[in-house]
């Protein structure tokens, strides 16, 4: 099976730490066995077991990526191909809470920057870092599908419907 081209960063002779192997814990384990059983093939399986993965390590890492096509029997670039489609996997570590502001149309218009610009400003980081205490990353994201309530802004799994600048304040001490 091919693998990625050399100068990709999922590439295997990339690995920042290449002697460094990933396996789920037991109980991830046995929800991905659970898994495979619910789907027609190995590879219909792969998005849930990115989600899983994401669940343990929090980022899809180079390793991860290996890791995952190794119990679907799929290439590295195949499931570098999907992790790389969907903004929901995420290709860096990221905070505790990965603060997803939407900055598409309707959130635009719906002043999803005055959030986006507050939140970087508070937290001292700018567009896409973490701050130093690994508690927040804060990022733009596309529309995250629910227009009719934006401003949105998506925090790990959730979403803030409805969103403001008042209320990311008063919400953001509440995420310890
Ligand atoms: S534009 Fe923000 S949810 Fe659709």
């Amino acid at each position: 099976m091919a693998d990625l081209h050399p100068d990709n960063p999922y590439a295997k002779d990339r690995f920042p730490d290449r002697a460094k192997q990933v396996e789920f814990p037991p109980e991830h384990k046995a929800r991905f066995e659970h898994l495979l059983t619910r789907y027609p093939t190995k590879e219909a399986c792969l998005l849930p077991t990115l989600h899983l993965a994401q669940e343990v390590w929090g980022w899809i890492s180079p390793e991860v990526v290996h890791y995952v096509g190794s119990l679907l029997d799929l290439s590295p670039a195949q499931v570098f191909g999907v992790v790389s489609f969907y903004n929901m996997y995420n290709q860096k570590p990221v905070g505790k809470y990965h603060l997803q502001v939407c900055t598409n149309l309707s959130c635009m218009v719906s002043n999803a920057y005055d959030i986006y610009d507050h939140l970087c400003d508070r937290l001292k980081i700018n567009p896409g870092e973490t701050t130093k205490d690994g508690l927040y990353t804060v990022v733009e994201v596309e529309c995250l599908g629910s227009c009719g309530t934006a401003p949105v802004v998506q925090i790990n799994n959730d979403y803030h419907e409805n969103m403001d600048v008042a209320k990311m304040d008063a919400l953001l001490p509440t995420l310890k």
